[in-house]
């Protein structure tokens, strides 16, 4: 992609600032491989490094690489995704890897086409993959870099402005502690709220130093609210969960029973004990209010439905995908 030689002092100082005061130990800058890349880059796009770091461990001590993972179902996968949220990420982590293991022999594709071909994997994350794990000068532009290059030029965040000038300023040299450095940049000493312009390494060339636009906080938009309700059946050891069909939030999550698919498909019985627990839960656009009903039974009962379901045993439950709502409530309440 970039055939001049581009080592621009930009490019310089950040990667020099990097080796210094760069976040080196984090889990994926070390025993580095496209494969662990590849996850944290995913795991990074919609989450913050902090709560990235046990699920990136957790699931690198379950698949260590790429052979590993070859052979996880979607629901193990989703399993080790409860709690992070955006499960999107984790069914594309599973569609990708089934992708490599039938049309790459389960190599980690090398070339940029090949990976911007494949699900949950943009421009940037390619970028990233390209420039960390394989060395290769490619730009990245994640909201941090956004923020980094518009505040140099001074320049209002235009996307396609913004990709135009993240190629120009990456190097051919240096490309892993650029990619990390302008990424450690933004997240550290270039905040969205506090700038500490003094410390910067490119305090000295930059448009907006010390006269940063500090980009309006966003407003606390009003989120809708969905209210559920959900049928819990258990009997003490096991659970009575469905999994989740419709494309909206929690895809393919077991969940209990959600009363809008009426009774129509699926009678219960009298219950020997019932109680009902309420719970507010917020993803990014909505917030939910659960209501639960959770009924105890003496033994599971068979259920004639269409509805892909199981019973699941306690002890099983950490195989499975659950919300963490769902999940809290089972391992504290039941
Ligand atoms: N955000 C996206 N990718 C990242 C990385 N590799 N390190 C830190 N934060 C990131």
């Amino acid at each position: 992609m970039n055939n001049a030689t581009k080592n621009n002092k930009f490019s310089i100082l950040i990667s020099d600032w990097y080796h210094v005061n760069g976040r080196e130990h984090l889990p994926w800058r070390k025993q580095v491989t496209p494969y662990r890349i590849w996850i944290s880059e995913i795991m990074l796009q919609q989450t913050q490094v902090q709560t990235v770091i046990p699920f990136f461990k957790r699931f690198i001590r379950k698949y260590p690489n790429l052979k590993s993972l070859s052979v996880a179902s979607e629901d193990e996968i989703l399993a080790l995704w409860t709690g992070l949220g955006f499960y999107r990420r984790a069914k594309n982590i599973y569609k990708t890897k089934e992708i490599i293991k039938h049309d790459y022999k389960n190599i980690f594709p090398k070339k940029y086409e090949e990976l911007v071909a494949l699900p949950g994997i943009g421009k940037s994350t390619a970028g990233a993959i390209m420039s960390l794990a394989y060395q290769e000068s490619y730009p990245i532009l994640d909201a941090n870099v956004k923020r980094v290059i518009a505040r140099f030029k001074n320049i209002e965040r235009d996307e396609k402005k913004l990709w135009k000038l993240s190629e120009k300023l990456t190097p051919n040299n240096n490309i892993f502690a650029y990619t990390q450095g302008i990424m450690d940049l933004g997240a550290t000493t270039c905040s969205v709220r506090e700038p500490e312009c003094q410390s910067c390494p490119i305090v000295k060339i930059c448009n907006s130093a010390f006269h940063t636009s500090v980009q309006n906080p966003k407003k606390n938009k009003e989120k809708l609210v969905k209210k559920i309700n959900f049928t819990l059946a258990h009997s003490k050891k096991s659970f009575l969960l469905f999994k989740k069909e419709e494309k909206t939030f929690w895809e393919s999550l077991w969940v209990p029973f959600d009363n809008k698919d009426s009774k129509k498909d699926i009678i219960f019985k009298k219950p020997n004990k019932t109680e009902i627990k309420n719970i507010n839960h917020a993803l990014s656009h909505l917030n939910l209010d659960i209501t639960i009903e959770i009924c105890e039974y003496s033994a599971p009962f068979k259920v004639k439905t269409n509805l892909i379901h199981r019973w699941v045993s306690k002890d099983d439950i950490n195989n499975y995908g659950l919300p963490k709502p769902i999940k809290t409530i089972i391992e504290n309440y039941v």
